[in-house]
């Protein structure tokens, strides 16, 4: 069985004393629940990743970075590796995520290198596929987030793909207010399980979390985590708001 996953991506939003409000909130409303059955992770900016690690110590929520460096280590003045981020506490990283393969361009061959590296650093992955309207509209979308996939996961083995998560974030859902219906997610979500059984075997098919991203909300939680293929969520903008974030959480208890 795939573990369920609700994973806050704050993207470049909260100052420190902001994020620290807003986490000490949301933690502090999820400890009263008796049940919580899904993993909670919060991707924090960079900064603040070593901070909420320690502040979150022995409590069940993981920290995440939203991105690493696609290089091990050298001269990449401003860039951010896997191993610093291990070595500070994340133990997730998101990567391949429709901003960063569209605001700094991102192709499949870079996002696949981010994955060797945040393995290699000993980082579970997160990693984002997801098509434009525009592809929708042309009705190639299962043709090109199983390209996607294979852009990427060319190179992993079995035995790496137990510490990935495949998020499905239609690009047309993200931010807009218009999220993926519970159909369109499932139909897209089981293309992705099949992708994987047909490269990884049936039990990695079976075992790995497959999360909807785009426009989750309080309202749409509970029924698009209903769908049989869907594990669970990454949620952007909700994650801002401590209720309405512990409100999803919630959606599995
Ligand atoms: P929204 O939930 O704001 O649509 O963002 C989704 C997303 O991009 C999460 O990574």
């Amino acid at each position: 069985m795939p573990q369920k996953i609700v994973t806050a991506n704050w993207k470049m939003n909260l100052t420190l004393p902001e994020a620290n409000t807003l986490i000490s909130e949301v933690t502090n409303i999820l400890k009263d629940e008796k049940r919580n059955s899904a993993e909670v992770i919060f991707a924090v900016p960079f900064v603040y990743v070593q901070y909420f690690s320690s502040f979150l110590k022995g409590q069940p929520f993981a920290i995440a970075a939203q991105n690493c460096s696609e290089y091990e280590k050298g001269a990449y003045t401003g860039e951010i590796s896997a191993q610093m981020l291990a070595s500070v506490g994340a133990t997730w990283v998101i990567v391949g995520h429709s901003e960063r393969r569209l605001y700094y361009h991102e192709t499949y061959r870079i996002v696949g290198e981010k994955i060797q590296r945040a393995l290699e650093a000993g980082l579970k992955v997160i990693f984002c596929c997801g098509e434009t309207l525009e592809i929708r509209d042309k009705n190639e979308h299962f043709e090109f987030v199983k390209n996607q996939l294979e852009g990427s996961l060319a190179e992993i083995t079995a035995e790496q793909m137990k510490n990935i998560v495949i998020a499905y974030e239609p690009v047309w859902a993200i931010g807009t207010g218009k999220n993926a219906t519970p159909e369109q997610a499932q139909e897209m979500h089981a293309v992705i399980r099949n992708y994987l059984k047909q490269k990884f075997g049936s039990q990695i098919a079976q075992d790995t979390s497959i999360l909807y991203g785009g426009s989750v909300n309080a309202q749409n939680a509970k029924t698009l985590f209903a769908c049989q293929d869907v594990d669970g969520g990454l949620v952007g903008g909700a994650s801002l708001k401590s209720r309405e974030f512990a409100e999803i959480v919630k959606s599995y208890n």
